[in-house]
């Protein structure tokens, strides 16, 4: 799963950096999220660096519980510059015993500088790489609004808050969705946002991650409503696909139906007067309360390898 973190190159820093600075995807919104200070301050491009270690002698204690025991420790392996990779060449710095002007404090950038940073290593990754075309960005939601390189508490992936209620922080309209009385166990730790989103962004609508070669992301846990089938039923196979019956996220319906009866469901699509593909319902099925309950009978309702109208 994680495939992309282990083989992700250290692509040269200065490329990268200026590449995305003058993309300019600095886009502050009205009402971003307060993680920023709109005050802007030039990254450090120049400069020289510092040793690695001498950062060790004035800031212990970051070093010591904040970063060593953390996966960016690795950043003091070979020629990289450790403290010095995020925070920019430090010598001026040191020298000045510490002045703050002189040295990258990710406080002062906009949600585009501090990605850009990140990016410079975290760019190649599959995970990663369409973050500066995401929602989130977009909206002056930054790396550091979610992960914090010294401050975690999510020891998986640095994250700032366990990921769950990380995003119910922002994300109110969804905490209530999935407090319906039928919904995804995310509450319960069953399955977790990110199994359908990609927090950094996708090529698709809504962040929703693709599940390559197959219709929906539903279809990497729903295997058997995939088919192939001998009958398919259309919608299932449609653009919006699942989505076209079941809400996503929870709903007041059992099976996450979009509807509260079957019936008014499927006559949504199956009345001799829509224009669409399908057929009406035949004639013989009356209203009756025999017929309302429409998956009684066709009951393989995502597609059959037996039935042309999916009884079996
Ligand atoms: C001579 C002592 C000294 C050395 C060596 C030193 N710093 Fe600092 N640093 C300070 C002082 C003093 C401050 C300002 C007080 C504070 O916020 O901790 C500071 C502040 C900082 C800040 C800003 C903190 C903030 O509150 O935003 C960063 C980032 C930082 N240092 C990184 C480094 C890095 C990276 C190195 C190694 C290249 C380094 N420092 C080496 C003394 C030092
Ligand atoms: C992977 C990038 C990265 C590396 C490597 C890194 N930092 Fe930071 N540092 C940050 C970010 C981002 C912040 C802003 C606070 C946060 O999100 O944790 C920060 C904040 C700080 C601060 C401000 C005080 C604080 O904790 O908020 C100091 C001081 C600091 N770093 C020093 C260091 C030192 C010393 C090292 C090396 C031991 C180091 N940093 C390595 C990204 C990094
Ligand atoms: C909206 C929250 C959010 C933002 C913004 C965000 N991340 Fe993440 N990130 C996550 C979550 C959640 C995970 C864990 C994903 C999972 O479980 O698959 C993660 C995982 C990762 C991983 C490890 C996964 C992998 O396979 O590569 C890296 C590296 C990473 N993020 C870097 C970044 C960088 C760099 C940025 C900014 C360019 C960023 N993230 C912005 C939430 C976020
Ligand atoms: C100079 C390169 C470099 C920079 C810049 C950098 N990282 Fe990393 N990052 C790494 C390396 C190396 C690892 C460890 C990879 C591994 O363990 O396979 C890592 C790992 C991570 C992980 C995965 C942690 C996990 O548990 O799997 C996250 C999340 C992450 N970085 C976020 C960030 C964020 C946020 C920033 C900017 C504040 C940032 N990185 C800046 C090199 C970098
Ligand atoms: C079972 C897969 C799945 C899970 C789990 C999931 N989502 Fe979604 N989410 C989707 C799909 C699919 C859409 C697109 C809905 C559409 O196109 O109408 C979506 C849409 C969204 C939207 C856009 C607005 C909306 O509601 O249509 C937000 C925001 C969102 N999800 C946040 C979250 C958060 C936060 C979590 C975790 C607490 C989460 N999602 C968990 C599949 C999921
Ligand atoms: C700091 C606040 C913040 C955090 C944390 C956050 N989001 Fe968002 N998210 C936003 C904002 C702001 C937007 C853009 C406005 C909107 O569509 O709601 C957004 C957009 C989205 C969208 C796209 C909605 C669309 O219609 O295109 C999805 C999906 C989403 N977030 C999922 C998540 C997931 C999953 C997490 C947790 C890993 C998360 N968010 C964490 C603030 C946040
Ligand atoms: C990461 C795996 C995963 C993904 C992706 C996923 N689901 Fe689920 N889904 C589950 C699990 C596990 C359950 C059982 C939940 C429970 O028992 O609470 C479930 C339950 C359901 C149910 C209710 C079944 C019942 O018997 O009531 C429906 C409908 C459903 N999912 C549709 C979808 C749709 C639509 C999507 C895509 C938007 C989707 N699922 C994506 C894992 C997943
Ligand atoms: C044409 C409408 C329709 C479409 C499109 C559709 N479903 Fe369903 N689905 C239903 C109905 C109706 C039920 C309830 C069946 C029942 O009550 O016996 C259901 C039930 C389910 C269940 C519960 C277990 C089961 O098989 O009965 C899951 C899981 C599910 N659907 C997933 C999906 C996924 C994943 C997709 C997309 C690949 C999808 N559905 C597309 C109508 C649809
Ligand atoms: C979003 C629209 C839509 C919904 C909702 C929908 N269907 Fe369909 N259905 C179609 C289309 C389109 C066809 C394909 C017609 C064709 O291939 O000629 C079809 C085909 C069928 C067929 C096979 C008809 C034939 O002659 O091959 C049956 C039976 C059927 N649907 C039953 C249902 C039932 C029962 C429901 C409710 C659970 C339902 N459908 C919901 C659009 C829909
Ligand atoms: C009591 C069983 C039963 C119930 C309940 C039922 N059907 Fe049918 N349905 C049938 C039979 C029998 C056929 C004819 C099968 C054949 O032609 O071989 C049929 C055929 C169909 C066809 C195919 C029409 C065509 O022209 O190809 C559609 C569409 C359909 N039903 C929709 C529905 C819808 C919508 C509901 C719910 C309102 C429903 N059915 C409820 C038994 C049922």
């Amino acid at each position: 799963m994680n495939l992309a973190k282990r083989a992700f190159p250290l692509v040269p820093a200065f490329l990268i950096a200026c590449g995305i600075l003058s993309a300019g995807a600095a886009r502050p919104q009205a009402g971003s999220p307060p993680t920023q200070s709109s005050a802007v301050t030039p990254l450090p491009t120049g400069g020289q660096y510092a040793d690695n270690n001498i950062c060790q002698t004035c800031h212990q204690e970051v070093w010591d519980r904040h970063f060593a025991n953390t996966p960016h420790s690795a950043l003091l392996k070979g020629e990289q510059h450790g403290c010095q990779s995020c925070h920019g060449p430090g010598q001026a710095h040191v020298d000045g015993g510490g002045d703050v002007t002189k040295i990258t404090r990710f406080e002062t950038l906009t949600p585009a500088q501090t990605a850009a940073i990140c990016t410079k290593c975290h760019q190649s990754s599959l995970e990663t790489q369409n973050f500066a075309k995401s929602a989130h960005l977009a909206s002056g939601v930054s790396c550091t609004s979610c992960h914090s390189p010294h401050k975690s508490s999510d020891v998986n992936f640095m994250l700032i808050k366990p990921q769950t209620e990380l995003c119910y922080g922002c994300h109110a309209a969804q905490k209530a969705e999935f407090a319906r009385p039928y919904r995804h166990r995310v509450d319960a730790g069953l399955i977790q946002c990110s199994d359908c989103h990609n927090p950094h962004g996708t090529q698709v609508g809504h962040q929703v991650r693709a599940a390559a070669g197959q219709f929906a992301v539903c279809t990497k846990c729903h295997t058997d409503t995939m088919g192939p089938f001998v009958f398919e039923h259309a919608p299932v196979k449609t653009e919006s696909s699942c989505l076209n019956c079941h809400t996503p996220h929870g709903s007041t319906n059992p099976r996450l139906l979009q509807v509260n009866n079957v019936n008014f469901l499927c006559l949504r699509c199956h009345t001799p007067n829509t224009n669409g593909a399908a057929p009406g319902a035949p004639s013989f099925h009356n209203q009756n309360t025999k017929y309302q309950a429409c998956t009684l009978c066709h009951t393989q309702i995502h597609g059959s390898n037996f039935s042309p109208v999916f009884f079996r």
